[in-house]
C-alpha cells in the first residue's frame, strides 16, 4: 500500500521508515545527552516549512537564541524559518504545557490546532517525570500527553533523555508503550573511539529496518552510514567483533 510519509529530513533515517514517518503518528526519540536528538528535530521541523508544513518547537530547556545558535551551527536556518512564520518555539515548562493541552483556550492549545501547523517536537518528555513520582500518575499525564499530540494532521518528536535513574525508568516504560515509534540513538565504543548508532526499534503501522546504523553529526545534520558490519554488543554501548 503506497501510503503518505512524512520525512524525517535526515534522509538514511527516512530510508529505514520506507519514506518517513507516518502522518498523525507520536515517535519517542531516545538517547543519552549528546546523542544528536535536538539535530534531528531541528531537521524534522526544517524539512517541514520546507514543504510549507508548519512546526512548532516545544522546548523546556533552551532559550529561542540558544537553539537558533545550536541550529546554526549545524548549517540549520532555525531562525529565518521562525521569521518566516514556518516554525514557531515556545518556551514553556511541563507544568504549564499539561494545563494547557486540557485547555482549549489557553495558546499553546490554539496554536497547536492551527490548521497549518503539520509537525511538532517535545524536548524533552523527560521533564514530567519531575511532576510526580507516583507512576500511574506519570502514566495519566504521558496519556494526556500523547493523545493531545496525536491529533488528525500533526506528527510528533518527543525526545526523551537515556539515563538509569528509577524515573527515567518509568517514563520509559510508559512512553514505549504509547508511542507510535520509537528511534534510539546511542554512543558506541569501538576500539577505543567513540561512535554513534541509530535503530528503529517501533514503527507501528509500517515496515522499518531492524538494522543497527551508524551516524555522524556535521554541517547538515545528522548523516546516517552503514550497518554496523561483523559487530555484536552495540546497544550495551560497548561493541565486540563477531
Ligand atoms: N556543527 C557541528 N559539527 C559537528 N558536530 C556537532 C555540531 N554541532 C553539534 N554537534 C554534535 O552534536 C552534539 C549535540 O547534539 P544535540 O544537542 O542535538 O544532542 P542532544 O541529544 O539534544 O543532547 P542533550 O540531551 O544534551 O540535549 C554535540 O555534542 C556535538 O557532538
Ligand atoms: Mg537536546
Amino acid at each position: 500500500m503506497n501510503q503518505e510519509r512524512i520525512p524525517t529530513g535526515v534522509a538514511g533515517l527516512d530510508r529505514m521508515v520506507r519514506g518517513g514517518l507516518l502522518p498523525s503518528s507520536v515517535v519517542l526519540v531516545r538517547g543519552a545527552a549528546g546523542t544528536g536528538k535536538t539535530s534531528l528535530a531541528f531537521q524534522f521541523l526544517i524539512e517541514g516549512a520546507r514543504r510549507a508544513e508548519c512546526g512548532l518547537f516545544i522546548t523546556f530547556e533552551e532559550f529561542p537564541g540558544a537553539l537558533y545558535r545550536d541550529a546554526e551551527s549545524l548549517g540549520l536556518d532555525l531562525r529565518g524559518m521562525e521569521e518566516q512564520g514556518l516554525i514557531q518555539i515556545i518556551f514553556t515548562s511541563p507544568e504549564v504545557l499539561l494545563k494547557s493541552l486540557e485547555n482549549p483556550q489557553s495558546i499553546i492549545y490554539r496554536r497547536l490546532m492551527q490548521a497549518d501547523v503539520r509537525r511538532a517536537v517535545l524536548d524533552s518528555a523527560s521533564h514530567f517525570t519531575r511532576l510526580t513520582d507516583d507512576r500511574l500518575e506519570l502514566r495519566r499525564i504521558y496519556t494526556t500527553l500523547v493523545n493531545s499530540l496525536r491529533r488528525e494532521g500533526i506528527t510528533t518528536l518527543l525526545l526523551s533523555e537515556e539515563r538509569r535513574t528509577d524515573s527515567l525508568r518509568a517514563e520509559r516504560g510508559a512512553l514505549s508503550f504509547l508511542a507510535d515509534g520509537i528511534i534510539l540513538m546511542r554512543y558506541v565504543e569501538v576500539e577505543s573511539e567513540i561512535r554513534r548508532a541509530i535503530v528503529v526499534l517501533k514503527l507501528r503501522g509500517s515496515d522499518h529496518d531492524r538494522e543497527i546504523r551508524d551516524y555522524e553529526i556535521r554541517q547538515g545534520g545528522l548523516r546516517v552510514g552503514d550497518v554496523f558490519q561483523g559487530r555484536h554488543g552495540i546497544l550495551s554501548g560497548i561493541s565486540h567483533r563477531s
